[in-house]
């Protein structure tokens, strides 16, 4: 039945004479960026009956129903999503593939963490044809989470980041990665040379770097792990390149934080390790930033470099909890990350969730809708994508997940009793996950249906 319908979708868009599709269903996005949390409330649009137009892979049209359906000609097949909610595709700020297969490694905290699980998996990745089959996995496990877009790490080989990209091509994903940059202090099997690095970089980056809607991050590893040598070329690629990216990690863990200061004894702190050598700027993320100073966030904002916010990864390796209104304070961009392997869950809902807590415990509110910025037009902002994803203006790119609020009888109660929009997204963060996931479109196509 349903794939009937979604053949028939087709076959009347090769009839029409633009490619055009229609949803119809309860649409939330947010309007616009903001400079403070409380002022996205008045940002929030949600239109109950709605209709969202996808043509040639970006937004048409997104309003009422009754006034969209005006623009349609009578061929067109409306998929009928009453009863769920239509929103932007989620956005996962920091992530790593190679890491999927060890989600949930017991008992240790970040440094420990590395050298006995994720050191030996990231190994394999070496074998094309492995990798391969670990993308393929790592892109459906995405979709089925209504993740459309990502920041993702690969492995130390550049074979990774080939298996990444071309799974992502299939779809024409907006998918942002790059190999990892490490030439100190991991084990011989995964190091590469400063040299070696930056001409595998500049090669993937050659290849890849606005290839469709794939763009290139570079990604030293974090600090420990590449020699002044070699962060001093990842300098030189942005400066070759300024459009891509710099991905990498920082103050996460205080052993981190202690040793990166016994390498780096002339730079005053972490961030500015990275700051010495050119790598703070716009479009440069960092994933967690957990023990940052005030006077790096003040930093981060000034420069316009974003923080991947990792709550589920934050807790799980027991590396603290991130101050998120700093980041208000500072007009830092953040995007949220579900950082697996360290991190629990490949879901967004249970990130907000996860998020939610954290807050919590330093004696701060998360609202629903702040959550929701932050997964979708927050974190497309994070990227310098606020122009393309995140929300449903016209011309956005059609990246966007249809959810069913009642995937469960507990939920169908709890979403019936709730008297708010405010109140129905509350809910559906902190006890939805994956079951709420109902369809996944990327690029105005269908990714994942449950
Ligand atoms: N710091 C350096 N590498 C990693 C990694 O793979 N995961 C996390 N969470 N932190 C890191
Ligand atoms: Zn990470």
């Amino acid at each position: 039945m349903l794939s009937d319908e979604i053949d028939r979708g087709h076959n009347v868009m090769a009839q029409s004479a633009g490619n055009l599709k229609a949803f119809r269903g309860s649409l939330v996005d947010i309007a616009k960026v903001v400079d403070q949390p409380q002022d996205i409330d008045q940002q929030v649009r949600s239109v109950e009956d709605g209709l969202l137009i996808v043509k040639d892979g970006k937004i048409e049209f997104a309003g009422e129903y009754q006034q969209g359906k005006l623009l349609l000609a009578d061929d067109v097949l409306v998929h009928d999503y009453r009863g769920k909610l239509i929103v932007p595709g989620f956005i996962d700020a920091h992530i790593h593939y190679p890491q999927l297969e060890m989600i949930g490694a017991h008992g240790e905290q970040l440094l420990e963490w590395l050298n006995t699980y994720t050191f030996p998996t990231e190994r394999k990745y070496g074998d094309k044809e492995y990798a391969t089959a670990m993308a393929k996995l790592f892109l459906d496990q995405l979709f089925r989470n209504g993740t459309t877009t990502a920041l993702v790490f690969c492995s130390v080989h550049p074979e990774s980041v080939d298996a990444l990209f071309e799974q992502a091509e299939n779809f024409n994903m907006r998918v942002i990665a790059g190999k990892v940059m490490m030439d100190r202090n991991a084990p011989d099997y995964l190091l590469d040379t400063p040299e070696s690095s930056y001409s595998d970089s500049k090669a993937l980056i050659e290849k890849w770097h606005k290839k469709g809607r794939a763009l290139y991050a570079i990604t030293p590893r974090f600090a420990p792990t590449s020699t002044p040598e070699q962060l001093e070329l990842a300098g030189r690629l942005r400066e070759e390149y300024p459009d891509t990216y710099l991905h990498t990690h920082l103050s996460e863990n205080l052993n981190e934080i202690a040793w990166v200061k016994e390498l780096f004894p002339e730079q005053n702190g972490y961030l500015d390790v990275y700051d010495h050598y050119k790598l703070v700027g716009e479009r440069s993320v960092f994933a967690h930033g957990v023990h940052l100073e005030d006077h790096e966030f003040c930093c981060m904002g000034d420069k316009g470099a974003a923080i991947a916010f990792c709550p589920t990864s934050n807790l799980y390796l027991g590396s603290g909890l991130f101050k998120l209104h700093k980041t208000w304070q500072y007009n830092v961009r953040v995007g949220m990350g579900t950082d697996i392997g360290a991190g629990t869950s490949f879901n967004m809902l249970q990130t907000l969730n996860e998020a939610y807590k954290v807050c919590q415990l330093q004696g701060k509110k998360l609202s629903a809708f702040e959550s929701f910025y932050h997964a979708t037009l927050g974190g497309a902002r994070s990227l310098y994508l606020e122009d393309k994803l995140g929300n449903f203006d016209q011309g956005k790119e059609a990246d966007f997940v249809v959810m069913d609020p009642a995937a469960t009888s507990l939920q169908q109660l709890r979403w019936e009793n709730s008297k708010s929009l405010a109140e129905k997204l509350f809910v559906l963060m902190t006890i939805g996950d994956d079951r709420n996931i109902y369809r996944t479109y990327v690029d105005g196509k269908l990714a994942f249906q449950k």
